[in-house]
């Protein structure tokens, strides 16, 4: 079925192997057909080929109109799409709305189902509950057993293996899917140059790609899945395989073609500063759930959930008393070392009316936060007192390990400050940065 990757390309070449994080080793997994899928998505034309997905029951017959999405500018819909594997949800009931021309973020912890649901929404992978829709296409549901075949989706995916074709040129690469849609020569050689110079790639057009470094075969694999210009395009921890330097300036590349061809893309990965440079909203997933969704900022500054809080960012806490004045909340802290602890208020939000008297957990970011000397006398409102009880020395700044409460965390603290491990100092905390938990 696949030919080897020596044969000229009336074949179908191999690509390269894929990486190990793209091999699970779990039963049930062909090989096989995962390489063919991969090429898949880049090769066969949207309306002919043999189709070969197990879940294209519904190939061939005419798209499935549905009803205009509730908001005019959602371009790819997700409604309760769940997929299992055995007894286990990797997907469990994932409402999702991705705007047209956005760049959307799923991030996570590996195995809590990113893959599984890129996967569903390309259409190599089945859909055991819900729908998926694409603009006014309805791409699978369960209910209905329909699922429209991987090709007829026009949706491009990039892997973290590149699956560049290491006997072909960088424009051969790139040229292939439009071979395979029939679009004649000329106009063929037109998108192609546009496409490589988009990815900076044009003064390599006749080089081998096996000459190719990562970073330069991701480029070709970037405009390999542009040239079609599809609906989406997904990617699947694009930058994971590449050294930090090279991984920083592919996130601008990827936010530049983003606004340059205005194509909405659906961005996996398990890092966090590279689902906030690149995304405009992001997905934070943990065990097949999505837990909340929004722009980097409300995530960061607003976590719904302690999954979300505790995974994005660090975060300093501290147990306390609550008590409510009819307006506005205040914690009392535990003493430190027979002195007073200190308190924080106002604190405000909703439910805190309901938690007075209650132990409380409170959560702030070390970022947020003034280290002072301890003051001779009492602290002053809003100080916490917290112990250094770690110091690491990082030649710009030093990190604290300190301890507020019989809780520890982590601060950073500029290299002019003079604490050192045993000392007791002084936390200025802006209440209004404050989050309030139950204990
Ligand atoms: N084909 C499969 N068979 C059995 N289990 C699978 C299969 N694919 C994925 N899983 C399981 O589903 C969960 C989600 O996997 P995946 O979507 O690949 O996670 P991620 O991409 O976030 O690392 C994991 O527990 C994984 O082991
Ligand atoms: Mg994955």
């Amino acid at each position: 079925m696949i030919a080897s990757a020596g044969r000229p390309t009336s074949g179908r070449p191999a690509p390269p192997p894929l990486d190990d994080q793209d091999r699970p080793n779990r039963p049930g997994f062909r090989p096989g057909r995962w390489v063919a899928e991969e090429e898949f998505m880049v090769m066969v034309p949207e309306t002919g080929g043999p189709a070969k997905s197990a879940v294209a029951d519904q190939r061939g017959k005419s798209p499935e109109p549905t009803s205009p999405a509730a908001d005019a500018r959602t371009h790819l819909r997700l409604e309760g799409v769940s997929r299992y594997f055995g007894h286990e949800a990797a997907v469990n009931h994932i409402n999702l709305d991705i705007k047209r021309g956005e760049i959307f973020a799923l991030l996570g912890a590996s195995g809590c189902g990113k893959s599984t649901t890129l996967r569903m929404i390309a259409g190599l992978e089945p859909v055991d509950e819900g729908q998926i829709v694409m603009g006014d296409r309805v791409l699978a549901d369960a209910r209905t057993r329909k699922s429209l075949a991987p090709e007829r989706r026009n949706i491009a995916i990039v892997f973290q293996s590149y699956a560049i074709w290491p006997h072909m040129t960088v424009a051969q690469n790139v040229a292939f899917p439009l071979k395979m849609r029939r679009v004649p020569r000329a106009e063929r050689r037109t998108r192609v140059d546009k496409v490589l110079q988009l990815t900076g790639m044009d003064k390599w057009a006749d080089k081998s790609a096996t000459l190719l470094s990562g970073g330069q075969q991701q480029r070709v694999a970037l405009a390999r899945a542009l040239v079609y210009e599809p609906d989406l395009l997904l990617l699947d921890e694009p930058l994971s395989n590449l050294d930090t330097q090279l991984r920083t300036q592919m996130r601008s590349e990827i936010r530049r073609l983003n606004q340059e061809l205005g194509v909405t893309m659906l961005f996996v990965t398990h890092d966090q500063d590279e689902a906030f440079t690149v995304a405009d909203r992001v997905g934070v997933m943990a065990g097949g759930k999505l837990e909340q969704i929004g722009t980097p900022v409300e995530m960061y500054d607003h976590p719904k959930t302690p999954y979300v809080r505790d995974f994005l960012g660090k975060m300093l806490s501290v147990e306390g008393t609550l008590t409510w004045s009819g307006a506005e909340a205040t914690v009392r802290l535990p003493s430190l070392d027979g002195a007073s602890g200190g308190g924080i208020t106002p604190l405000t939000g909703p439910d805190l009316a309901s938690l007075d008297g209650e132990r409380v957990r409170l959560f702030f970011r070390p970022e947020d936060v003034d280290i002072e000397p301890m003051p001779s006398g009492a602290l002053r409102p809003n100080q916490i007192a917290a112990k250094v009880v770690g110091e690491e020395y990082l030649g710009d700044h030093y990190e604290y390990k300190i301890d507020i409460g019989g809780s520890t965390g982590g601060i950073a603290a500029p290299r002019r400050s003079g604490h050192r491990v045993g000392d007791t100092i002084a936390l200025q905390v802006d209440p209004a940065r404050v989050s309030v938990w139950a204990a």
